[in-house]
């Protein structure tokens, strides 16, 4: 059991919740400053939403953040917080890029000035990656991002690498690639796609929706990717990693080992936007609308894992049918 405090940007978030959850177990304290009237829906799925060791502060503007650091001086920051939907940063780039970018800075500056030996993780994403890789990308491979969210997170983690190598702060980027849980966001795929087969198979309904099926990501499911944020910050030195399972699943996939979870036959039809899941019946019970593809959607990104499995954590713990497997089964149960 440790003495230390960890502040924690994003704590009612799928990543910030579990963090939490598995910093309290390692005897943490926790500082969560939040907007006011948070959302602690997934604090409280994992029963931690009214933990002692944590404490919640409300903040107005990230300014306010420069006396929560310089009053606390946490061990470690974790900085999670972030508009994170690829899909919908091509609306409104100009916040995306505050939210992502200029709010890190923001956090390393304080961080820097008032707190130089906390240690700092930054939640960075494999969205920043070239995108017509054909191997497992490694860290210092090219970067050069295709939408505002990536271009937001990019410029951020270029300041973590900037107050690392130059100010001398121990700060690191973990570059995440896709990763779910049962506290995922429905408007992340996975989410949608448990949640619905779970609907269907229970009580029928409208089909599923969806739109590029053939879509493949470098999957990995968030419970065990949070670890490793906390292991990268008790490494010897600051470094960037990868955090990826290095291997790739389709949208179609994630479908059928969904439906396959409840036991539940699907066959598929047509090609393209024509593409039909019909279940034994005839019924059709996934469909395809063009309305949720994305533009520049067409890359197949898997991360190269060999330096994260050097500090010692088996990062695929829980493998990618199992995982799926659970979430359609939290969905399932939680059905009356
Ligand atoms: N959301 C959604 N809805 N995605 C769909 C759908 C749908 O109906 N149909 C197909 N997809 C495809 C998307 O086009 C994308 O290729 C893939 O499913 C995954 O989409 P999301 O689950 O929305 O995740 P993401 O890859 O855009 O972003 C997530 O992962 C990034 C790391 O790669 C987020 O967590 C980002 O914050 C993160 O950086």
């Amino acid at each position: 059991m440790t003495t230390k405090t960890a502040l924690i940007t994003g704590i009612t978030g799928q990543d910030g919740s579990l963090l939490a959850h598995y910093l309290i177990s390692q005897g943490y304290k926790i500082i969560a400053p939040t907007r006011k009237n948070p959302d602690k829906s997934n604090l409280k799925k994992l029963a931690v939403e009214n933990s002692e060791q944590i404490t919640f502060l409300t903040y107005k503007k990230w300014s306010d953040f420069e006396e929560i650091i310089s009053h606390y001086k946490p061990s470690e920051i974790y900085h999670l917080a972030a508009m994170s939907h690829v899909g919908q940063s091509h609306e409104n780039p100009a916040l995306v890029f505050d939210v992502n970018c200029i709010w890190t800075l923001a956090l390393l500056k304080f961080t820097q000035e008032h707190s130089p030996h906390s240690k700092f993780f930054f939640a960075s994403s494999c969205e920043i990656y070239r995108n017509d890789f054909d191997r497992a990308v490694t860290e210092g491979d090219e970067k050069r991002p295709n939408n505002p969210y990536g271009i937001s997170k990019l410029s951020a983690h270029q300041m973590v690498d900037y107050y690392r190598d130059v100010k001398g702060l121990f700060a690191c980027n973990g570059i995440l690639f896709n990763h779910e849980s049962e506290l995922r966001h429905p408007s992340f795929v996975s989410k949608k796609i448990c949640v619905n087969v779970a609907r269907l198979v229970k009580n029928g309904g409208e089909p599923l929706t969806l739109g590029n099926i053939e879509a493949k990501k470098d999957w990995g499911y968030a419970p065990d990717y949070v670890k490793i944020f906390h292991t990268i910050l008790q490494q010897p030195q600051s470094q960037n990693y990868n955090i990826s399972t290095n291997k790739l699943h389709s949208v179609k996939d994630m479908v059928n080992a969904a439906f396959s979870a409840l036991n539940y036959k699907i066959s598929w039809q047509g090609t393209g936007i024509n593409t039909q899941g019909i279940n034994s019946d005839g019924l059709v019970v996934v469909s395809i609308n063009e309305k949720y593809f994305r533009p520049l959607d067409n890359r197949f990104l898997c991360g190269d894992n060999t330096k994260i499995q050097t500090v010692g954590q088996n990062i695929n713990q829980v493998p990618f049918h199992q995982w799926v497997k659970s979430m359609t089964l939290y969905e399932y149960n939680s059905l009356i």
